[in-house]
This record gives structure tokens, C-alpha cells and sequence, in this order.
């Protein structure tokens, strides 16, 4: 089969065939339909200083997709040859503390799909049962291919309640687009967009937020005036890695507020412990999606008519990947999706 691959420890991937995956008793092959580039893979394409300590090669890349049942190994039950699916990425061991307890994203040990084993950026993936999502209502299949990036967003936009609270989001990126798009939805009061990329906030903008704000241009504080908040933000979703947004988050919540940290910075970095002690602000670490509770929340918002189409700016067959890559890099558009089915 066709699999877009991380051979040498070098930068690039390359298309070539591969033999297809096989299949354990608990195991389910898909036929890849869908795939979206993600900044994993992106990270791994450039082969930078993460990559080099992180992956060994050679490596079918990608984590991000939907497809179609084609084989069940013979232990698996309610997943059946037919059903569009997609996968949780993080396989979990199933034996540590918090995977006995049900809390399975906690994981201690957990592998990332086309990570630390073979992935989705290829014409078949093989699967443990317990890492599939049935998609039992009809979903959109480039909307079905970014169900793991949409499930960081869900994961942080509801992890405090936020329904009549102002939400501050720093980082306009696919996730903190989505993150958006939930918030508003979820019923909060004003959802405020922060990036430097105009092309971002523009897309922000048809998102629906309040406020779309280019922070290298404006402050947060401006931004504020603009509102009418008197008291600053009662929520942070931190969906850009960058110290200078952490900084603005806690500098703009009201006391007691609260931030969800998605974003992954790319090294240490100092922010104002004093205002963070005496506003008395809660900090929570985002990592994966809880499974499986934020696929059942994905599934119910899009019921329920959550629009994630403005998000996706970018559609390319999967022979074009050096273009879709390049595209996904640029840091301008939305989502990016592969199709293997050409
Ligand atoms: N914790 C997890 O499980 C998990 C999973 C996926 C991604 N991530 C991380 O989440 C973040 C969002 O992912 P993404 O794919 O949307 O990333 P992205 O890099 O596409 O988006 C980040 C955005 O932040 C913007 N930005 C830069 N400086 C800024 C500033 N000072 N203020 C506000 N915005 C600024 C960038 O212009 C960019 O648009 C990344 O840091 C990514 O590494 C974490
Ligand atoms: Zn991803
Ligand atoms: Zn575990």
C-alpha cells in the first residue's frame, strides 16, 4: 500500500508502498478515507530537535482521519466491516493506576499513533478496538478526519463551565478556531480571539466571535474597553504555546478565573506566580482527549448543529502531500486534509 513515510533520520517524508498492516484479535483494519495534518507531523517532516529524540525511524506518519471498517480481528464485537470510524490517537496500557480507573487519558504510558508506532497517513491503518470511534450519525468526512484535533479543543473549551462567561482564547490556530466555535456554541457571553496572523483572525471572524484580536497590534486590555468588561475574563483557553500569551491570560482574568493550557510551549518560561497567587487563578494542563467522553461531547455538538466548516481551508489529494505540508506550515489557513481515496 501507499504510506507517506518518515524513512531516514533526515528531513522530508516520502510516498512509498509499505506492506499493509496486519491484525491482532483485538485489532480493526480501516481503509483510510481522510487525513489531517496536524503540528505533530509537521514537527516530524522537519525532523527538529523534538522529532530527533522522539520518533524512530522508518515511520508511517499521521494521526488524524476517518475511514471505513475493512477487517475485525476475531476477539472484536459492535465494530463492524462497514462503519466509518475514526481513532483516538493516544494508546493507552491498560494497566496503570489511573487506566484502572477509567481515567485512560491520564495514562502514564501512553503511545501516539504514527508517533511511537506506524499511523494513518497511508491507504490502510490498523487499530485496537478500543481505540476506535464509530461514527453512528452521519458526519462530514473532512469534519470526521480532524475528530482528534477538534477533541483537543473540546477537551479544553469545556473543562471549566462557561456557559454565560467571557472566554479568552489566545491563538487563532486551527485548535483555538474550534475552541471558538465550541465556546459560542457551549453558551458563553463573549469569546475573544487573540494571534498575529490577520488571515487567522479573519477566519475567526466568520466563526462568530466577539472579538478577533491581532495582539501585535492592539492589547487585550483594548480589546477589554471595546466589551465593556470591567472585571476581565472569567475563562483563558491558552491554544498557542506562546509565553506572551500565557502572559496576557493571566494579566487579563478577573479573580478567580480560570485557564486551560492546551498550548504546548517549546521551552521554560517565567510568568507573574504573584498576580497568578493573589487572583487566586486555577491552571489546568490539557493533554489528548478523555475517552471516551470527549468523542460523545464531538459527536453531540455537530447533532446539534455546531459548524465546523470554516475551519478547513485547505484540500489536497494525498499524492500532493509536499503542497498540503507547505500549505499546513504556512500558518495562515485552517485545517489542511489529505484525501486517500484518489
Ligand atoms: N496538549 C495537547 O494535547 C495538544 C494537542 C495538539 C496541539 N497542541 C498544541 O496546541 C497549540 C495549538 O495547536 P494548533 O494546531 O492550532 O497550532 P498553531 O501553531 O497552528 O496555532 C497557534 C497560533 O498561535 C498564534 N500566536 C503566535 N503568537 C501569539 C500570541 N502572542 N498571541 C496569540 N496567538 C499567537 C500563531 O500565529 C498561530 O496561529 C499548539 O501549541 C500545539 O502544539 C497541544
Ligand atoms: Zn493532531
Ligand atoms: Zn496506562
Amino acid at each position: 500500500m501507499k504510506a507517506l513515510v518518515k524513512e531516514k533520520a533526515e528531513p522530508g517524508l516520502r510516498l512509498m508502498d509499505v506492506p499493509e498492516p496486519e491484525i491482532g484479535p483485538g485489532d480493526v483494519l480501516i481503509k483510510v478515507l481522510r487525513t489531517g495534518i496536524c503540528g505533530t507531523d509537521l514537527h516530524i517532516s522537519a525532523w527538529d530537535g523534538w522529532a530527533q529524540q522522539a520518533i524512530a525511524t522508518p515511520l508511517v506518519v499521521g494521526h488524524e482521519f476517518v475511514g471505513e471498517v475493512v477487517g475485525t480481528g476475531r476477539d472484536v464485537e459492535d465494530i463492524a466491516v462497514g462503519d466509518r470510524v475514526s481513532g483516538e490517537g493516544h494508546l493507552v496500557c491498560g494497566k496503570c493506576r489511573n487506566c484502572l480507573a477509567g481515567r485512560r487519558h491520564m495514562c502514564r504510558a501512553t503511545v501516539g499513533l504514527g508517533v511511537g508506532r506506524d499511523g494513518a497517513f497511508a491507504e490502510y491503518v490498523a487499530l485496537p478496538a478500543t481505540n476506535v470511534w464509530v461514527h453512528k450519525v452521519p458526519v462530514d468526512l473532512d469534519v470526521a478526519a480532524i475528530f482528534d484535533p477538534f477533541g483537543n479543543a473540546v477537551h479544553t473549551a469545556l473543562s471549566f463551565p462557561i456557559v454565560g462567561e467571557d472566554v479568552l482564547i489566545t491563538g487563532a490556530g486551527p485548535i483555538g478556531l474550534m475552541a471558538a466555535a465550541v465556546a459560542r456554541h457551549a453558551g458563553a457571553r463573549n469569546v475573544v480571539i487573540t494571534d498575529v496572523s490577520e488571515e487567522r483572525l479573519e477566519l475567526a471572524r466568520k466563526i462568530g466571535v466577539s472579538l478577533a484580536l491581532n495582539v501585535a497590534e492592539t492589547t487585550v486590555a483594548e480589546g477589554q474597553q471595546v466589551l465593556g468588561l470591567r472585571e476581565g475574563f472569567d475563562i483563558g483557553l491558552e491554544m498557542s504555546g506562546r509565553p506572551e500569551a500565557m502572559r496576557d491570560l493571566i494579566a487579563n482574568l478577573t479573580n478567580g478565573g480560570r485557564i486551560a493550557m492546551l498550548g504546548l510551549p517549546s521551552q521554560e518560561f517565567a510568568v507573574d506566580w504573584a498576580k497568578i497567587v493573589t487572583s487566586m487563578i486555577t491552571i489546568k494542563g490539557v493533554y489528548g482527549r478523555e475517552m471516551f467522553e470527549t468523542w460523545y461531547a464531538m459527536s453531540v455538538l455537530l447533532e446539534g448543529g455546531l459548524d465546523l466548516s470554516p475551519v478547513i481551508t485547505g484540500r489536497y489529494d494525498y499524492r500532493e502531500h509536499e503542497a498540503a505540508f507547505a500549505d499546513a506550515a504556512g500558518g495562515r489557513g485552517g485545517k489542511v486534509i489529505l484525501d486517500w481515496t484518489v
